[in-house]
């Protein structure tokens, strides 16, 4: 194959041709919208570092799921702003606390949509760690318990996933434990296999006030410039049972998705997080980027990378879109 006889350019002649050799593709399908549920009635406060994002009170989630599923997307996470904080997270694991009343409220009004939950304690903490702190440490094993507690409390409000954030080690086979010795065999468990400490959550943690209160998430979550310990960690993962993987953030780690797609072969998600989102809506409200183009090319590269399906803000926007 070489000039002049062969021309790359015969294959993107026409919409026709393009649409016959195109080797991605996106749908709805792939797609699952993170929602925040907050304490309260008749809220919806627009989260401003990420626009158009909402945290919504329980009573007024059913119209935001059915529009949800109207969408074609099969999946909801859900993150929970409790009423208040304390030391231990206590309103983390309360089955009768913010996000078990989500789970069921949705479950209510959608029965068919999948309902995943965030397990980590750290927007329930006063101090915004994702585990047990004694001075300025956070402890590992002491954590475990809890998280195990939390998925329980979900999975008995009726989720069908629970998605362990916390990065502590050894929590996906803990949480297994708990729920197969508590009858919940079928909950399945995403976990949050590759975790970066990544600047990329900043909008996030305003949305849920869970920034930490001292230090950072540096001694738990990977560092950002290792590539051959996320193969160590999602293999940990996979011996604990984990059900799909995750890779988080996922634009600056497209690297990470492909090496854990070629490695392992159980589904593999992807985190386009709220810094993600949040960088293309304002480069877009500075009129520098056009949105809508490059929300579906953010999406589609993370698809190519080897991600099956992609938790992102942009799922409505795009679900709409793709569904013309
Ligand atoms: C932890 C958690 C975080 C996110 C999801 N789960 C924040 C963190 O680790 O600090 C971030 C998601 C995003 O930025 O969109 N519960």
């Amino acid at each position: 194959m070489k000039f002049p006889q062969y021309r790359a350019r015969r294959m993107r002649a026409t919409p026709n041709i393009r649409r016959m050799v195109r080797e991605t593709r996106l749908s709805p399908d792939m797609l699952i919208y993170p929602m925040f549920v907050a304490w309260g009635k008749g809220k919806k406060e627009e989260i401003s570092s990420m626009p158009g994002n909402y945290r919504l009170s329980v009573d007024r989630l059913a119209a935001e799921v059915k529009d949800v599923e109207a969408l074609g997307i099969p999946a909801v996470i859900l993150f929970g702003i409790p009423e208040k904080k304390d030391d231990k997270g206590s309103e983390a694991y309360n089955p009768d606390g913010v996000v078990c009343r989500a789970v069921k409220e949705i479950k209510n009004a959608c029965p068919a949509l999948t309902v995943i939950t965030d397990v980590c304690i750290d927007e329930y903490t006063t101090h915004g760690h994702c585990g047990v702190v004694a001075g300025d440490k956070i402890l590992n094993d002491p954590t475990l318990e809890l998280l195990g507690l939390m998925a329980l409390a979900h999975a008995g409000a009726g989720a069908d996933i629970v998605a362990p954030s916390d990065m502590m080690d050894g929590r996906v086979g803990a949480i297994r434990i708990a729920l197969d010795d508590n009858g919940y065999k079928d909950t399945a468990i995403m976990s949050y296999a590759a975790k970066y400490a990544s600047g990329f959550y900043g909008p996030f943690r305003e949305a849920c006030d869970s920034a930490p209160q001292f230090g950072d998430r540096a001694t738990y979550q990977m560092d950002p410039a290792n590539a051959r310990e996320a193969i160590r960690e999602v293999a940990l993962d996979i011996v604990e049972a984990a059900d799909i993987l995750m890779v988080k953030p996922a634009l600056p780690y497209l690297d990470i998705i492909r090496m854990i797609k070629t490695q392992f072969n159980l589904p593999l998600a992807a985190y386009n997080v709220s810094g993600e989102y949040a960088m293309i809506e304002a480069a877009a409200r500075n009129g520098w980027i056009d949105r809508d183009r490059v929300m579906m090319e953010t999406l589609l590269s993370i698809h190519r990378a080897g991600a099956d399906m992609i938790l992102t803000y942009f799922a409505k926007d795009a679900a709409r879109l793709l569904r013309g």
